[in-house]
């Protein structure tokens, strides 16, 4: 495993990570949850992300469990949040990153964590009904009083970035490090096109989601939604018509010859592509099983064979312009 920094501050994270979306919760218990972190924590991952919307507490309940009864050093592992659409349905406290919420949700996660700090706490979309100072201040607040090492937005645009470090920066505020959004062969301009200023200028770091556009990636949806598959799950139901969209199959079908050509599976094209750009600090992935850990941090091992001759392959069958 190789770590790069989050951004322009000076903690370290795994160049694949973990994160619970989906997944715990609603298809993997403690027990199993316990199985697929301890087996990328043994592959050298030391970045787990959650948030507070993932199964309505529930994900971060289990994670907080599974890191209790590792019982690894707190200083050993980078664990996240994320906070917006909340978990309650009052005026205050749902799609909002207004400062009453902000400081509430913070202790309502640590305690389902079981833990004094999370490392870092993400802004999981923007509010454009809160002042940016608000929540730039409230961000900040959390920070000053422990909750919180460092904070960053998810899917915010790079003026409203720009907005928020602008201010932090004139108040000498702590100031956001890092952006989540997702990141894949079939979803690259923001990443590759909106961001490009802000790496150089603010020092962006960037821990992308979806690096296998929820499995669609994988190549496994190309003939329907297999069982026990995240397409088979209910309650994800909408993310079905993408995974099973035959012109995004037609593609990962094209991509199959890369990855022969390689000797690796689709899903570590996939993200060993992701891990490629340098701009991505962490490339956040997801498992049901352990055998799709195994697989996928096998990915690294893929990273230096996507020469530019490989790169300009891919890009001819993905092309540059999509999503
Ligand atoms: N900030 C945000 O708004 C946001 C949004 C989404 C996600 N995220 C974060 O990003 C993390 C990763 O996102 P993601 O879970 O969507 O990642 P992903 O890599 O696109 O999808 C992961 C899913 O694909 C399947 N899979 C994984 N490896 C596989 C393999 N080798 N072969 C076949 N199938 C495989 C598994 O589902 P099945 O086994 O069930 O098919 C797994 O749960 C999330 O957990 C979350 O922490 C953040």
């Amino acid at each position: 495993m190789n770590y790069r920094h989050l951004g322009r501050s000076g903690l370290k994270v795994s160049e694949l990570s973990l994160g619970s979306w989906v997944t715990y919760g609603n298809q993997v218990d403690t027990r199993a949850a316990r199985e697929l972190m301890a087996a990328a924590f043994d592959a050298g991952v030391n970045f787990f992300d959650n948030a507070e919307i993932y199964a309505k507490g529930d994900s971060e309940i289990i994670m907080g469990k599974v890191l209790k009864e590792l019982g690894w050093s707190r200083i050993r592992y980078v664990v996240s949040t994320k906070f917006y659409w909340g978990m309650r349905t009052g005026v205050n406290d749902n799609n909002t990153l207004n400062r009453k919420y902000l400081l509430d949700a913070i202790d309502g996660s640590l305690k389902r964590f079981q833990l004094d700090y999370v490392d870092v706490v993400y802004c999981h979309r923007a509010d454009p009904t809160t002042p940016i100072e608000e929540t730039v201040w409230a961000m900040h607040d959390i920070i000053q009083r422990g909750k919180a090492l460092y904070w960053g937005t998810s899917e915010w645009t790079a003026d409203e970035i720009r907005a928020a470090w602008d201010i932090a920066d004139r108040r000498n505020l702590h100031k956001p490090i890092t952006e989540q959004p997702q990141y894949n062969l079939l979803h690259r301009k923001r990443v590759e096109q909106e961001y490009k200023r802000l790496y150089t200028d603010i020092g962006l770091g960037l821990t992308t989601w979806s690096p296998l556009a929820s499995g669609l990636l994988s190549g496994k949806y190309r003939s329907g939604v297999p069982a026990g598959s995240r397409g088979a799950v209910e309650s994800y139901a909408f993310l079905r018509e993408s995974l099973t969209d035959p012109a995004k199959n037609a593609i990962v079908g094209k991509l199959e010859s890369v990855a022969n050509d390689l000797g690796c599976s689709l899903a570590q094209l996939s993200l060993a592509w992701c891990v490629r750009n340098p701009h991505v600090s962490t490339v956040i992935t997801g498992a049901t099983r352990v055998g799709q850990i195994e697989e996928n941090m096998k990915a690294l091992e893929v990273v230096p064979k996507l020469t530019s001759e490989v790169m300009a392959r891919i890009d001819a069958i993905v092309g540059t312009a999509a999503a």
